[in-house]
């Protein structure tokens, strides 16, 4: 099953606060958006941190999430953009989506993929993405870019680390990268109000990625 372990996604403050993106990929998918004339379908679509700019540029987006809180703020975000007539936002899940009509783009940005965490699950996403592209059309997504010396040097153990996720270093998650597996749970401090009595600064979320296909 492709995880969207304990309630990162549901907390789009916590979200915002510790996910800017990748460097130029707003405008990265929005060109390619563009240039395929769309309409396009965004995978992991979020809080429409892609999709709104790509609707602004004149595209019409079909974007597709599994979390109601996302897709929420991405609702509030396009109406206050004025796009919302270009941003059609469904509930629903990359590994069985369907589309009405072909469209000549699907996207995967910032390594929503990766939340894939079985073969059988990435091979459900892309097969997927591959019945809803119109002939020539195109699947882009991001991944992360394996180092092959550091999961040598990890292989066979099991390693923690502590990764700063804002900014200014004030969130710290901590990655488990698993033994033997290409597969790492992040583990992100100050989970929503999940309704246990402790004080928010003492609760925590985890989400798991897998970041090759083997
Ligand atoms: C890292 S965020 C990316 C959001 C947005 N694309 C961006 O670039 O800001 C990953 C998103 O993928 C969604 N997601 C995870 N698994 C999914 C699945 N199987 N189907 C659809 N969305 C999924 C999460 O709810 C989350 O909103």
């Amino acid at each position: 099953m492709a995880q969207r372990d304990g309630d990162y996604y549901d907390d789009h403050d916590l979200y915002d606060a510790t996910a800017r993106g990748v460097p130029g990929d707003v405008a990265f998918y929005r060109d390619l958006a563009v240039a395929s004339g769309g309409p396009v379908v965004e995978l992991g679509v979020g809080t429409g941190r892609i999709a709104i700019p790509i609707a602004a540029a004149g595209i019409a987006v079909i974007g597709i999430d599994l979390s109601p809180a996302m897709l929420a703020v991405a609702r509030r975000r396009a109406a206050a953009a004025g796009v919302e007539a270009r941003l059609h936002l469904d509930e629903g899940d990359m590994r069985t989506f369907t589309v009405a009509r072909p469209v000549p783009l699907v996207a995967i940005p910032f390594r929503a993929f990766l939340h894939n965490l079985t073969v059988e699950d990435q091979r459900a996403t892309l097969d997927a993405a591959y019945r809803a592209l119109a002939p020539g059309g195109r699947l882009v997504l991001n991944v992360f870019n394996p180092d092959l010396a550091l999961i040598t040097v990890w292989r066979g153990r099991s390693r923690r680390a502590r990764v700063p996720l804002d900014a200014d270093g004030r969130v710290e998650a901590h990655h488990d990268y698993a033994a033997d597996a290409p597969a790492v749970t992040s583990t992100v401090p100050g989970a929503p109000a999940c309704g246990c009595a402790a004080p928010r600064s003492r609760c925590a979320t985890s989400f798991g990625r897998r970041w090759r296909a083997c």
